[in-house]
C-alpha cells in the first residue's frame, strides 16, 4: 500500500478525491489536512470529516490548517461549490472532532515517522499550498519522510479564477511559490496536476445515477448528480480525484518534465504558473535563479480514470 496524505479545501472536488483515496485497496490514507480556499476553514473541516465518514473511515486523522493565505484574504468559490462547499445537498454532518494537533503538527509528525520507518509518503496538495508552505519552512527535515508530491493546481494554459491563474494556486501565490523553492532545494520528485488535464476526467449522469448501495457510492453519485444540473450538463468531472487516480494509476497520465514558476507580482497575471517550455539551451541560459523542475501533467486518459473513480467509490 502507498502511503498517502491529502490536503484539502472540501470542496465537491475534493470530496470527489477524499472517496477515492479512503477507499482505494492501494492507498493507505495516513491523514488529511485542511485549509480554507473554497470555504471557510470551519466548513472544510466539517465536510472533510463529514466525507471520510461516508466512506467508512472516521479513523482517519484530520487536522484544521492555515484559515488564511500567507498574505491576501482569503476568496471562497461558493458560487461553485454551494453555500455549505459541499454542493448544498442536505447531507448528514459529521459530529467528530478533528486531531487536536494543527494541519502543519499532523503533516510533521506523520513525516517524521515515515522517514524512520523509510515507508515514504506521497502528499497530495488539493488546495492552496499554505499549509505546506508553512510545513516546508518551519520542518524542512520532515521532507525526509516524502516518497514525492503530486499537487493540483496550476495551468500551463489557461486559467480558471482568473484568465491566467488557477484556483488553488491564484488564491496563495506566495506559498506556492514557496513550495516550489523547497521542491528545488530538497530535490522533493514533484508532479502538477493542472487545468490542462482537471476537466477531462468525466463521470456521465448515467454513470453517477447507478451509484448505489453504500453511503459513498450515494454520496459520490448525488455530488456528479448536483454539479451536472449546476452547469447543465449531462455529465461532471472528477476534479480533485484525478489526481489521486494518478498516484494510484500513473500510467494513465502523460507528463513532461519542465521548470515551473509562480507569477507573484502582475496585476492581470498574479497566480499564474509559468511553464517553462523553451528548448533547454534558452532555459540554460536564462539569468535568473534556476525553477523547480516539475513533471507537469500534459494529457489524461479521462475514461480509465473515471472508471478506476466509479469501481472504487461504489
Ligand atoms: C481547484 O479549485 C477548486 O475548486 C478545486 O477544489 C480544485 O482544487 C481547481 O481549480
Ligand atoms: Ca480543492
Amino acid at each position: 500500500m502507498k502511503p498517502v496524505i491529502l490536503d484539502v479545501d472540501t470542496g465537491v472536488d475534493d470530496a470527489c478525491a477524499l472517496l477515492l483515496a479512503a477507499r482505494h485497496p492501494d492507498l493507505d490514507l495516513k491523514a488529511v489536512t485542511c485549509v480554507g480556499g473554497n470555504v471557510g476553514i470551519d466548513d472544510v473541516v466539517r465536510n472533510t470529516l463529514t466525507v471520510l465518514e461516508a466512506a467508512g473511515r472516521p479513523d482517519v486523522p484530520v487536522a484544521r490548517g492555515a484559515a488564511v493565505p500567507l498574505i491576501q484574504p482569503v476568496h471562497a468559490a461558493r458560487h461553485v461549490h454551494g453555500e455549505d462547499g459541499l454542493g448544498d445537498l442536505d447531507w448528514p454532518r459529521s459530529t467528530r472532532s478533528p486531531d487536536p494537533r494543527h494541519a502543519v503538527e499532523l503533516l510533521r509528525d506523520v513525516l517524521r515517522d515515515a522517514a524512520a520507518t523509510g515507508e515514504l509518503v506521497t502528499l497530495v496538495p488539493l488546495a492552496p499550498m499554505t499549509n505546506i508552505a508553512l510545513l516546508l519552512r518551519t520542518y524542512p527535515d520532515a521532507a525526509r519522510g516524502l516518497r514525492e508530491i503530486v499537487f493540483m493546481g496550476g495551468a500551463a494554459g489557461i486559467g480558471n479564477a482568473t484568465a491566467a491563474a488557477e484556483f488553488n494556486i491564484w488564491s496563495d501565490p506566495g506559498a506556492a511559490a514557496i513550495v516550489l523553492a523547497a521542491v528545488r532545494e530538497l530535490e522533493i520528485p514533484t508532479t502538477m496536476y493542472g487545468l490542462d488535464v482537471f476537466h477531462d476526467v468525466v463521470v456521465t449522469l448515467d454513470q453517477a445515477r447507478a451509484l448505489s448501495g453504500s453511503q459513498s457510492a450515494e454520496l459520490a453519485g448525488q455530488l456528479i448528480i448536483k454539479r451536472s444540473e449546476r452547469y447543465q450538463s449531462d455529465g461532471a468531472g472528477i476534479g480533485d480525484g484525478g489526481a489521486v487516480c494518478a498516484v494510484i494509476d500513473p500510467a494513465g497520465l502523460t507528463t513532461q518534465e519542465y521548470p515551473v514558476r509562480v507569477e507573484l507580482s502582475g496585476e492581470w497575471s498574479r497566480g499564474r504558473t509559468i511553464v517553462d517550455t523553451r528548448p533547454a539551451i534558452d532555459v540554460a541560459h536564462d539569468p535568473r535563479a534556476p525553477a523547480a523542475t516539475v513533471r507537469v501533467a500534459t494529457a489524461v486518459d479521462g475514461k480509465r480514470y473515471a472508471e478506476l473513480w466509479l469501481a472504487t467509490v461504489s
